[in-house]
């Protein structure tokens, strides 16, 4: 077969006909990476395709109203968490790709529903292109991964007890998928992707255009024979997957692993689903064995709060359809330097300097000498406009040195004017808050609605953030 040159970003998989310094789509540089394709005639990719997966062999077009609505059942990974994080569970023959940072839990919570589904679906393919049969062994004897079928199963037989789950330290593609047409498994999962490389490439694997055709085959193999299949990816430095624009379009997917390596807490987070909404959310701890599903965060997260401390406020927000209190503090100090110093952990750091702009001028407090460090307690992190009055809250209470008033948690988006926006899903918010034990929910004006405030609590509406601050403390 003739070899073919060409020339793809490893950043954003854009593809050129000679080599550049900076690519002109994603503006890496030196990203460009020179690719050896085998050369087929156009066409012949697709042909290829339809000819061994039938994929496209339908009669042509169909009316819209023919086609029968397919509702898919969904199947169960067992853990609670992760359905959630799925749209609940998965999708048979979609393709997930699970990201996140080296030593987070990926290959952990993986073997977990791996195990899970052998025990009640049938067999799984692990193909682990990182560990060797044995790492994978002793890891799943520590997080006690039962090696037998469930005495309730109905695939148990006596001739033979022990689940199907299959390990297969391999990272050539066409060796993965001559198993998986061989084995017929009910769930597949690579880890990681990265580690997988094609023989029709020269390229090291890796690569964007390996990581590209691995995806593909996979995704083909997934589609043709209606085979879940979950693939680990490695984030690169600056937090995207490698070959993240290649990758991401191609599955149906998308799961982010989140936490902080000095936190047992991690959280899976959709942040591209075909089968169910993004911005889900799953929040697991680590233990010594395995992963565990935390049901109720808001509990974890407020689970060393100082009470009547000044500079702690709680905040309810909400992430995908999951509402969950948190804690902001915040820390002022007058600056030692002319500099004063503003830094955050989880938030948006350009939101906080708004935010004390907007106290500055519409409360009139005096932050310009003042260092003010904001923080999310428990490491988690914050982007919804939502968050803006719980954060005012916490640096006005630091500052005043004045506790916020008890059993009180608030929300609201903050404008230049100082003014107090509503935002979406507030009875949600109130809802959870009041399932917490807050007696008193401080919420925007224009998302005071008496008729859904649960008994029990109190629901103050504020105008602006002079407001807010008078119903939250004595300042
Ligand atoms: P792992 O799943 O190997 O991470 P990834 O596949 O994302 O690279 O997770 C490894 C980390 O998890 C490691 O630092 C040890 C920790 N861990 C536990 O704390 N408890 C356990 O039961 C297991 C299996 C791992
Ligand atoms: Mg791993």
């Amino acid at each position: 077969m003739k070899q073919k040159t060409v020339f793809a970003c490893q950043e954003c998989g854009a593809q050129s006909q000679k080599w550049l310094g900076r690519c002109p789509e994603c503006g890496a540089w030196n990203s460009i990476v020179e690719e050896r394709a085998a050369d087929a005639a156009p066409g012949a990719a697709a042909a290829d395709v339809v000819k061994r997966y039938s994929l496209a062999a339908s009669a042509g077009p169909q009316l819209y109203a023919d086609i029968d609505a397919v509702v898919a059942e969904r199947l169960t990974t067992g853990i609670g968490e992760f359905d959630r994080v799925l749209g609940g569970g998965v999708v048979p023959g979609s393709l997930v790709l699970i990201g996140g940072e080296p030593g987070i839990g990926k290959s952990t919570l993986l073997l977990q529903a791996a195990a899970h589904f052998a025990q009640t679906y049938g067999p799984v393919l692990y193909c682990s292109g990182e560990e060797s049969e044995h790492q994978i062994k002793s890891r799943g004897e520590r997080m006690g991964i039962d090696p037998s079928t469930h005495s309730g199963s109905s695939r148990a037989t006596s001739r033979d007890e022990r689940a199907p789950l299959y390990i297969l330290a391999e990272t050539c593609l066409e060796r993965i998928l001559e198993e998986i047409a061989r084995l017929r498994p009910a769930f597949v999962i690579v880890d990681s992707i990265q580690t997988v490389f094609s023989l029709r490439f020269q390229s090291a694997p890796g690569s964007i255009g390996q990581v590209r055709e691995a995806a593909t085959q996979l995704l083909f193999a997934a589609k043709g024979q209606n085979i879940p299949t979950f693939l680990v990816g490695h984030v690169t430095k600056d937090g995207s997957l490698a070959g993240p624009k290649a990758l991401e379009h191609i599955v149906d997917t998308v799961l982010y692993f989140e936490g902080e390596k000095h936190h047992s807490h991690r959280v899976v987070r959709a942040v591209k689903n075909r089968f169910g909404a993004v911005s889900e959310l799953g929040v697991f701890e680590m233990t010594g064995t395995g992963l565990r599903a935390v049901p109720n965060p808001s509990k974890l997260f407020l689970a060393e709060r100082p009470v009547n401390a000044p500079g702690s406020a709680v905040l309810c927000c909400v992430e995908g359809s999951r509402p969950m209190l948190v804690e902001i503090q915040a820390l002022v100090s007058t600056s030692t330097y002319g500099n004063a110093r503003r830094m955050t952990s989880g938030l948006d750091q350009n939101r906080l300097s708004l935010l004390l702009a907007v106290l500055e001028k519409r409360a009139g407090l005096n932050l310009i000498a003042e260092d003010v460090f904001v923080n999310v307690a428990g490491g988690m992190a914050i982007d919804e406009p939502a968050a803006d009055l719980g954060i005012v809250a916490a640096v006005a209470s630091s500052v005043r040195n004045r506790p916020i008033k008890p059993s009180t948690a608030v929300f609201g988006e903050v404008g230049l004017a100082g003014e107090v926006r509503g935002i979406s899903q507030a009875s949600l918010r109130v809802r959870e808050a009041t399932q917490m034990g807050f007696t008193r929910c401080v919420v925007p004006n224009g998302n005071c609605a008496p008729e859904d405030t649960p008994a029990g609590c109190e629901v103050v509406a504020v105008k602006n953030v002079s407001e807010a601050l008078d119903e939250l403390m004595d300042w």
